[in-house]
């Protein structure tokens, strides 16, 4: 598709289904010298063929490692498997959950297991992510995934946007912690994505017909319309972008 990751080692978290197996796969297609596909399990949410079978079947190298990104210890090494490839040059923290009772009365448990994936797992994943560059004196770049609901809140999902209101922030900060390292740190909001996630999280599953009818493209989101968006941040095409929040969403969010 294009070769914009040419000579790039990418990491992608939650790469078994969804988004982040569409931005694993759209890494190999823009040129990725490998791509690491980390998850719990390997086995795609949505069906087919595994993430690593449909990359290697485009001639990348690639590896599956299994990662719960809430435990830093296996975060650390996640990272440590892209040595044998020279090193990481784009982490991508994309894995995420959502809950399916969320809003004002979020349950404490609840609460905490979620802030664990979406908040702990992104920052463990860019900790790790920035000691390896740092030591490969990289100038990488780190992609957070976030969500439109960072930026506006919504009341079906008071935690999930607290998390993701956060991710946003965690950006910023860390582009200003590790900027005169020469690594970059932006966060990607996705709107409403066609997804395991979105289909089976039942409050987002019936708010998204009215996001897409007030969407100026009036259409869902696809999830590699994320990968090119992520794989545009890992590349050299955005070497002065650095803590943005970069809105993907038809346009939703613009529009009352
Ligand atoms: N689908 C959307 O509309 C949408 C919109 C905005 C943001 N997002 C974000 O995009 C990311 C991907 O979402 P998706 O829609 O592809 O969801 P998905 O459920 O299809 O995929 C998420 C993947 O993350 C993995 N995961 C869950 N917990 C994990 C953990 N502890 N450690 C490692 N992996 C774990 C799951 O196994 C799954 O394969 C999430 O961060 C989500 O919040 C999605």
């Amino acid at each position: 598709m294009s070769d914009i990751l040419k000579d790039k080692v990418v990491i992608v978290t939650g790469a078994a289904s969804g988004i982040g197996r569409a931005i694993a796969i759209g890494a190999a297609q823009h040129g990725a010298k490998a791509v690491i596909v980390s998850d719990v399990v390997e086995t795609p949410k949505e069906g087919g063929e595994p993430t690593t079978t449909e990359i290697e079947t485009l001639g990348v190298p690639t590896r599956f490692v299994p990662t719960d990104v809430s435990k830093k210890a296996e975060n650390d090494a996640l990272i440590d498997a892209a040595t044998e490839f020279g090193g990481v040059d784009v982490m991508v923290c994309n894995a995420g959950i959502t809950l399916r009772a969320d809003g004002a009365d979020v349950t404490e448990d609840d609460f905490h297991r979620l802030m664990s994936v979406n908040l702990d797992g992104v920052l463990f994943g860019a900790q790790a992510a920035a000691r390896q560059m740092k030591a490969h004196e990289k100038a990488g770049s780190i992609v957070l995934m976030g969500s439109m609901g960072g930026i506006a809140g919504a009341g079906i999902t008071v935690a999930y946007s607290t998390s993701k209101g956060g991710v946003v922030l965690m950006a910023k900060a860390l582009a200003d912690a590790l900027g005169p390292d020469g690594i970059r740190v932006n966060a990607v909001c996705p709107g409403t994505i066609d997804t395991h996630l979105l289909r089976t999280t039942p409050a987002i599953a019936e708010a998204s017909e009215g996001f897409r009818k007030r969407t100026p493209l009036r259409r869902l989101g696809k999830p590699s319309e994320i990968g090119d968006a992520v794989a545009w941040l890992g590349s050299d095409l955005s070497s002065y972008v650095t803590g943005i929040g970069l809105l993907v969403d038809g346009g939703l969010l613009s529009v009352i």
